[in-house]
């Protein structure tokens, strides 16, 4: 059926600039398919071009709007990606180079491309507009977003990591951050060509892995912690079974046996929410012969510490932290949160039995993101943690230093030929 332009409610406004008439096509084109019962989720990408199509093209002689093909191509695309993408992101999502698209209010949309944030001109029309684009990239993960739950994470069909706080919470207008999902993995020849690491660290990391290191992976935001995990996973022998559990799935472990567990976020009555304490407690009766967690930020903690010290050897996990330093001061107060009632040293006991070797990676000032410091948690003594450093980054010199104590701890005489 074709559209009659005499029959519809919509009229173009005298001073429509090129911005304003996409505004008034794109509304116009979701009133027709309103108007004929269409719902955009049911049908063919290519059969809903046709028809768009068809409709752009009456509206453009209606309007008397001058185009040549190429734009009229532009303006069908344009129009699709607003009624079945992502909107003005949609082209983001389709340049391989764009790591991170950070939207900030409809005016500023920012993203990181090798390395580096770059401003786009990407522009939204009006904060309804984001909250459209954002309403939809939502839809098919179920997670719920208004004002009485201004904050969700979810993980798109392509597998990108989406975060997004609205108002009340978000001043100017809806903040949405989204880690996009690389179609492949980091190799590890990639991350020694970017100066990640250095071929006698990766060595290292590789056979610590294979000896069953319990490892922590710690780094700030985006510093590049998931991608280390998804590497030292490669090294876990293919024998092993593997269990991850995630709040949003996002590791791709290339290993063929891996079982891989999303926690789930409480419905909009409050219920039915499965936290990561919850499946770490049921993974343990799954057999595993490793647990991995995505990122430790709650209770779970004490499961996984637990988990490192009954016989799981070879667990992993990350954690958010500043330096190594923190990263131990956050673990204790991650189990201070489970309400733990033991004394100081019992509880540094328990982690320096529990986790063998602290990674810590961070971005340097040139802007790399390189693992910076290597250590292995030797034991807690007197209270205190003895660490000894492996290997770190020196910022001075802008190369690694390999501390010389030669100490060779009764855990890492597991890792055969520990240093070299
Ligand atoms: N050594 C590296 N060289 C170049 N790019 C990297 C490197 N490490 C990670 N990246 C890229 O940086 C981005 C962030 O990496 P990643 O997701 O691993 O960080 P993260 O610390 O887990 O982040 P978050 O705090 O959000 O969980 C990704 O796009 C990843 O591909
Ligand atoms: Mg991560």
């Amino acid at each position: 059926m074709r559209f009659n332009p005499q029959g519809s409610q919509f009229r173009l406004r005298e001073d429509s600039g090129r911005e304003r008439y996409r505004v008034h096509l794109h509304r116009f084109l979701i009133e027709e398919l309103e108007k004929r019962g269409i719902d955009v989720g049911d049908v063919d990408r290519r059969l809903l071009g046709n028809h768009i199509a068809g409709l752009v093209d009456d509206f453009i002689s209606r309007e008397g709007i001058a185009v040549n093909t190429g734009e009229r191509e532009r303006l069908i695309d344009e129009m699709l990606n607003e009624i079945l993408g992502y909107g003005p992101l949609e082209e983001l999502f389709r340049d391989p180079h764009i790591s991170d698209i950070l939207v900030n209010g409809p005016e500023r949309v920012v993203v990181e491309r090798h390395g580096r944030l770059e401003e786009t001109g990407v522009r939204f029309v009006d904060e309804s507009h984001v909250m459209r684009v954002l309403q939809r990239m939502l839809a098919p993960t179920g997670r719920r977003l208004d004002e009485s739950s201004p904050m969700v994470d979810a993980r798109l069909a392509d597998g990108s990591r989406l975060n997004a706080i609205i108002a009340p919470l978000a001043l100017d207008g809806p903040d949405i951050s989204i880690r996009k999902a690389r179609r492949d993995q980091l190799s590890a020849g990639e991350l020694l060509a970017n100066g990640a690491f250095t071929p006698e660290m990766l060595s290292f990391l590789r056979r610590s892995v294979e000896a069953r290191m319990n490892m922590l992976v710690s780094g700030g935001t985006g510093t590049g912690k998931t991608t280390l995990l998804n590497l030292l996973g490669q090294f876990i022998d293919p024998d092993q079974r593997i269990i991850t559990i995630e709040d949003t799935a996002e590791l791709q472990l290339d290993h063929p046996h891996v079982v891989s567990l999303e926690t789930r976020p409480p419905n909009a009555e409050g219920e039915g929410e499965v936290t990561a304490r919850d499946i770490v407690r049921n993974v343990l009766r799954m057999r595993p012969d490793r647990v991995v967690v995505g990122e430790v930020r709650g209770v779970e903690v004490m499961d996984l510490l637990q988990a490192m010290n009954t016989g799981h050897d070879g667990s992993m996990s990350t954690l958010h932290a500043n330096n190594p330093a923190d990263a131990l001061s956050r673990l204790e107060m991650l189990v201070g949160f489970t309400g733990y009632r033991g004394s100081e040293s019992t509880l540094r006991q328990m982690i320096a039995s529990a986790l063998d070797l602290l990674v810590h990676v961070s971005r340097t000032r040139d802007g790399r993101r390189r693992v910076t410091s290597v250590q292995e948690l030797v034991e807690c003594r007197d209270g205190n943690y003895v660490l000894n450093e492996l290997f770190s980054w020196d910022p001075a010199s802008g190369g690694y230093r390999r501390p010389a104590s030669g100490f060779l701890s009764s855990k890492l005489q597991r890792v055969e030929g520990a240093l070299p």
